[in-house]
């Protein structure tokens, strides 16, 4: 008997801007992403102040823009399609393109043409019996509200993203059973550009050094302004969450609604008391997102940290019967690593999917420095059960690596291999603990454009894609090692995890 429910969803995940491309075809409008410039295979750019944004609007015919390209699903998405079906995916992940559909946002009807492409994606999966699953909101917004509300910081933003979220519901809710309101919403406050389009220095002066690193310690008046502005757009991203699924309850009932979170699970350093609150205050952080999307509620304890760290909400009107009447259907989260906390604020960094993170000396790491731990991801789903008692879909998981194709035209990545085993291992233990655990859809099944690095150079995927940073290759698609091998997985319903 198979350790696996009989009905459970594998598959894999992508998100538009990372694998679309196609991006001014049939009236598409510029999202904040498309703005995203590369600047090197190591480098980190989705953090962006005023001058990056007025830099790539500037050099916008020379810079190189990558989300602009992706992996060119617009075109080749029957054949990707065929690919995931080869492979016996009962469900696939994918994201919705709010400018393919409203190109400036403010548009009173959508875009035909791109209404008619996303019915014909739906169309492709269903022919195969796969299952979509489907984010509204994968960090993208039309670039005009960056420029006119600062992104996610203004509540005017809330009533153009509604009339986007309940066409969503009201086009394809025939079509489209599973859907995630925004992805990692906890990352507009971990990342408030890519999260919330924000541009931390739009209204002040920060007095930002030459030496400044995002995800390095921040100067005081820029932590201040970064706490501010993103709890602030966080708490207008909980409201429109809140209410396209109660809008989808009450016009769509058999449409079930989840939110997605980054989960990030921490250890203490040391067995000192210090060290141990200081992972208990960063794990009630890390749940507290999931707490008013599934708890229907701020917790009590948030509100005496928004006055200690000086953060100061304007409530939406009615805020607390949205979030109660809002409540999601089912856990959805990405996971990645865990990562070890210090009471010392000196020795802690910011490395690793935007995350503070030290080195856990009983983990190994990927090649990106991501410690890999299947045991923390059994550890999570086991308290996500205890704390929600809600079914759990882990949306994005995987290994990052830089690959190239070998003179067979494959790539033999047993790396990936056995991070997926290992995972999908403890996957198995947490659904013999009691997990309800839904479905499984790991990270860039198909290689994409990484959203840390806006290349193409790190990739996640069974199926290898030919095209390097700068958009050179062919862009045609090949069969790794993992390809097979997560075939076998899905044919035998994970009894199988052998190479
Ligand atoms: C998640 C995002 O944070 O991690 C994805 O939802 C992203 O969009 C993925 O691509 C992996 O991160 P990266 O930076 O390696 O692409």
């Amino acid at each position: 008997m198979s350790r696996f429910p009989e009905n459970f969803l594998w598959g894999g995940a992508t998100s538009a801007a990372q694998v679309e491309g196609g991006r001014c075809e049939d009236g598409k409008g510029l999202s904040h992403l498309d703005y995203v410039y590369y600047r090197g295979p190591k480098i980190p750019c989705n953090f962006m102040l005023k001058k990056d944004l007025e830099k790539a609007k500037a050099e916008e015919a020379t810079l190189n823009f990558p989300n602009r390209r992706g992996i060119d699903f617009f075109h080749r998405y029957r054949e990707d399609i065929a690919l995931l079906a080869e492979m016996g995916f009962k469900s696939f992940r994918m994201s919705i393109s709010w400018t393919r559909l409203f190109p400036t946002g403010k548009e009173e009807t959508p875009c035909p043409e791109g209404v008619e492409f996303y019915h014909n994606v739906f169309r492709e999966l269903h022919k195969y019996n796969i299952e979509p699953l489907v984010t509204m909101i994968h960090y993208e917004l039309p670039i005009t509200f960056v420029d006119e509300f600062n992104g996610w910081e203004s509540p005017q933003i809330i009533p153009y993203c509604m009339k986007y979220l309940r066409f969503l519901i009201d086009e394809y809710k025939d079509e489209v059973t599973y859907w995630l309101t925004f992805n990692e919403i906890n990352m507009v406050t971990a990342v408030p550009w890519l999260g919330g389009g924000i541009l931390l220095d739009r209204y002040e002066e920060l007095e930002i050094p030459k030496t400044f690193r995002p995800f390095g310690p921040l100067p005081e008046k820029m932590a201040k302004r970064w706490d501010q502005a993103s709890h602030q757009a966080l708490h207008h991203q909980f409201i429109a969450s809140a209410m396209i699924v109660k809008y989808a309850h009450e016009t769509a009932p058999r449409c079930r609604i989840g939110n997605m979170f980054n989960l990030h699970h921490l250890y203490p350093e040391t067995p000192s008391p210090k060290d141990a609150y200081r992972a208990l205050e960063e794990t009630e952080y890390n749940m507290f997102f999931c707490d008013v999307m599934a708890g229907g509620a701020y917790p009590a304890w948030i509100k005496a940290y928004y006055r200690r760290h000086n953060i100061e909400i304007q409530w939406y009107e009615g805020y607390e019967e949205i979030l109660k009447e809002g409540k999601v259907d089912f856990i959805g989260l990405s996971y990645y690593l865990s990562s070890v906390v210090t009471a010392d604020p000196q020795r802690q960094e910011r490395i690793g999917n935007f995350m503070r993170l030290l080195q856990n000396p009983h983990l190994e790491t990927s090649e990106f420095g991501w410690q890999i731990d299947p045991i923390a991801l059994r550890i999570s789903l086991n308290e996500l059960r205890d704390r929600f008692h809600l079914p759990i879909w882990i949306v994005e998981n995987g290994i990052g690596a830089f690959e190239t194709l070998t003179e067979d035209r494959t790539v033999h990545d047993n790396y990936r291999i056995s991070y997926l085993r290992s995972h999908i291992n403890a996957m198995a233990d947490a659904i013999e603990d009691g997990v309800d655990l839904m479905g499984y859809t790991p990270w860039g099944c198909i290689d994409l454009v990484s959203c840390s690095l806006v290349s193409m150079s790190k990739r996640y995927g069974f199926v290898y894609v030919d095209a390097d940073d700068e958009g050179n290759g062919t862009y045609d698609r090949y069969r790794k090692d993992s390809f097979y091998w997560y075939k076998k997985v899905i044919a035998t319903n994970g009894e199988d995890l052998s190479d």
